[in-house]
């Protein structure tokens, strides 16, 4: 496996020419199976499953540690480790001088992948997310996939607005199942809602950046989705194959964890 550094934008997300030699097929099979099994009813059930949070109490600290084990499948530009993935995009914001919530909210926006750690396969955690019980836009990726998802073939889950009301919010909106949303429930007490906008739509790519589902959006989302095209080049050209030093801005992170979260997250 190779992960080439590169300054060219064009470069990432490229799923035909991926920065990482040898995930095309990862990613391929990964989206195979995501568009299949995530469901209108399999994303309820997730919720009611795991947004009681009743499962381990984690220092933020412990749920960066299991991340460390983790190589995202659904990641075409980098084979690093998560917690690298984590310093790199908040260490670039904290280089921009962005506000230091949204330094935090870059160091945390992906611990919601602790999902593994209580066994849930990765297309139930990972990759880009989509509104379920409405139709699907071919902007999102791999869009074909979504012949199998038996949703398909309920003509009530596949006009353009299904299940919801026209300009409803995406709040209202039951997105596919994965990190993303777990994360964003159990942030909510903590973190100023620009945050929890990065947090919960950061995978939302055919939103924020093709633009798609405008006809479930309300004022608030429309006001919010500049912060989730600002988190998003953090996220995503941050991303290089060189590790970066977590022991020498340790101290930086733990007073920044100290500031917003409390000592012991409930997952
Ligand atoms: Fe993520
Ligand atoms: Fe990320």
């Amino acid at each position: 496996m190779t992960n080439t550094a590169t300054t060219d934008k064009t470069a990432y997300r490229n799923y035909t020419a991926p920065l990482v030699s040898d995930t095309l097929e990862r990613v391929r099979e990964f989206y195979r199976l995501n568009h299949r099994l995530q469901t209108y009813d399999f994303v309820k059930t997730k919720k009611a499953q795991f947004l009681a949070f009743k499962r381990q109490r984690l220092t933020p600290w412990q749920a960066l540690d299991y991340l460390n084990t983790l190589v995202d499948d659904s990641d075409p530009d980098t084979a690093l480790p998560q917690i690298d993935h984590l310093l790199q995009t908040a260490e670039a914001m904290r280089a921009d001088g962005q506000p230091d919530w949204m330094v935090l909210t870059g160091f945390i926006h992906d611990l919601g992948k602790v999902l593994c750690l209580f066994g849930e396969p990765q297309w139930a955690v990972v990759g880009d997310t989509f509104p379920t019980g409405c139709a699907y836009s071919p902007k999102i990726i791999y869009s074909e996939f979504f012949a199998a998802n038996p949703d398909t073939h309920k003509p009530e889950l596949q006009s353009l607005h299904g299940v919801y009301a026209p300009h409803c919010g995406l709040e209202a909106v039951h997105m596919s199942w994965g990190h993303d949303e777990y994360l964003y429930h159990l942030l909510r007490p903590h973190l100023p809602l620009e945050a929890l906008y990065m947090v919960r739509f950061h995978s939302f790519y055919a939103w924020h950046k093709e633009g798609q589902y405008q006809h479930l959006c309300n004022a608030q989302d429309q006001a919010m989705l500049t912060w989730v095209q600002r988190f998003n080049p953090y996220d995503l050209y941050s991303k290089n194959p060189n590790r970066p030093s977590l022991a020498a801005v340790k101290p930086y992170y733990e007073d920044l964890l100290a500031k917003y979260l409390p000592a012991t997250l409930q997952f």
